[in-house]
């Protein structure tokens, strides 16, 4: 086994502190390059000698260029993970989330590393219909700068593969939660906003009627899938979904929400969010074809774990 680290952008955050656990568990070393604008040094086993955490923004190509060298591989996770957030700043947004990827693709190039995972997002894919599954060729149709600067990236790591023999892994993520993900943000991911107001007994608003849906997936049953495409000797070109194939309503969330605790807090409607999507289901066969993807942990147990205090 190599000793050289692999790097995650963002690997302080939510998804990529539990890739960084999943990693150290493997035996690899790790590195992580992260501005802690949302990630939170607390995410890391920072005792563990295997792990460097470098403080830094993807944005600037000297962090990037010092974060990258000597690395065996690479994930990408760093971004302003919020659609909202790009709604309301979409310079700002763009600078982490489109910006920091093409800075990495040429730190990629100069340093002579191949291998790049990439998080990139349902969010492509813009509107769907109710019940729908998308699978990776239904056409794009980015509604948000957050959307828009993902779809760029995947061009660009594209372009990266052809011209300088990069290796990406293109996952488009659908909606994951667990530990860790910051609840403390209106800008967070929705299970985790409502987990913690559910369990102090605070309001929950819900942004429009409550019918749009998400397909929710566990994090504890992606992180051996980025393991397996970080590792792997060979990556299939093209994005993978990474959804169940299944969707709820958030006010059948909330319903299950209530099965655990017996209860629930006030809930009130505030008006739809700009951009927001209304459906939003995986077609999961390319995920399930390509990369050893577990017995999906149920909805109910993957809340019990957030809500159990
Ligand atoms: P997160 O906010 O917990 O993690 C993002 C991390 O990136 C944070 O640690 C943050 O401090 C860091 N970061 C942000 N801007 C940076 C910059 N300019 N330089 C360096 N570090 C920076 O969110 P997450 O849910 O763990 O998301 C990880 C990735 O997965 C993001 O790219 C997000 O867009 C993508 N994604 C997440 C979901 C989801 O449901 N959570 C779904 C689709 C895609
Ligand atoms: C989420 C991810 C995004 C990812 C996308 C892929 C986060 C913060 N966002 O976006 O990175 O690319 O999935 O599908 O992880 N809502 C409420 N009340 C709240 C909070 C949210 O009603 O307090 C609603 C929102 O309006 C939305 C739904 O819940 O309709 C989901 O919101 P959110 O968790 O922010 O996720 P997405 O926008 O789907």
């Amino acid at each position: 086994m190599s000793d050289a680290p692999i790097l995650i952008t963002g690997g302080a955050g939510f998804i990529g502190s539990h890739l960084a656990d999943a990693l150290l568990a493997r035996g690899h070393a790790v590195r992580v390059l992260d501005d802690l604008s949302t990630g939170r040094p607390g995410n890391l086993p920072l005792d563990d000698p295997r792990l460097e955490l470098i403080e830094g923004d993807v944005a600037d190509p000297a962090h990037l260029a010092r974060a990258v060298a000597g690395c065996r591989a690479v994930a990408h996770l760093a971004a302003v993970a919020s659609v909202q957030a790009s709604v309301d700043d979409p310079v700002g947004t763009h600078r982490s989330n489109f910006l920091g990827t093409l800075n990495l693709c040429e730190a990629m190039r100069v340093h002579g590393v191949r291998r790049v995972l990439f998080a990139s997002s349902a969010a492509v894919y813009g509107q769907n219909g109710e019940g729908l599954a998308v699978d990776e060729d239904t056409p794009k149709a980015p509604l948000t700068p957050y959307a828009a600067d993902k779809l760029a990236s995947e061009h660009y790591l594209d372009f990266y593969r052809r011209q300088h023999g990069l290796e990406p892994a293109i996952f488009r993520f659908f909606n994951i939660f667990g530990p860790r993900q910051d609840p403390s943000s209106p800008y967070s991911g929705v299970i985790s906003i409502f987990a913690e107001r559910a369990l102090a007994g605070t309001p929950i608003d819900i942004f429009g009627d409550g019918e749009q849906t998400r397909d929710f997936v566990y994090i504890g049953d992606l992180v051996g899938v980025l393991c397996q495409a970080l590792l792997r000797d060979h990556i299939e070109p093209g994005p993978v979904n990474v959804g169940l194939d299944r969707s709820i309503s958030l006010n059948q969330l909330l319903d299950a929400v209530r099965e655990v605790l017996g209860s629930l807090p006030p809930v009130r409607h505030r008006p739809a969010r700009a951009g927001d999507i209304r459906h939003s289901r995986a077609a999961n066969r390319r995920l399930l074809q390509r990369y050893d993807f577990p017995e999906p942990t149920p909805l109910a147990v993957g809340l019990a774990h957030l809500l159990e205090r």
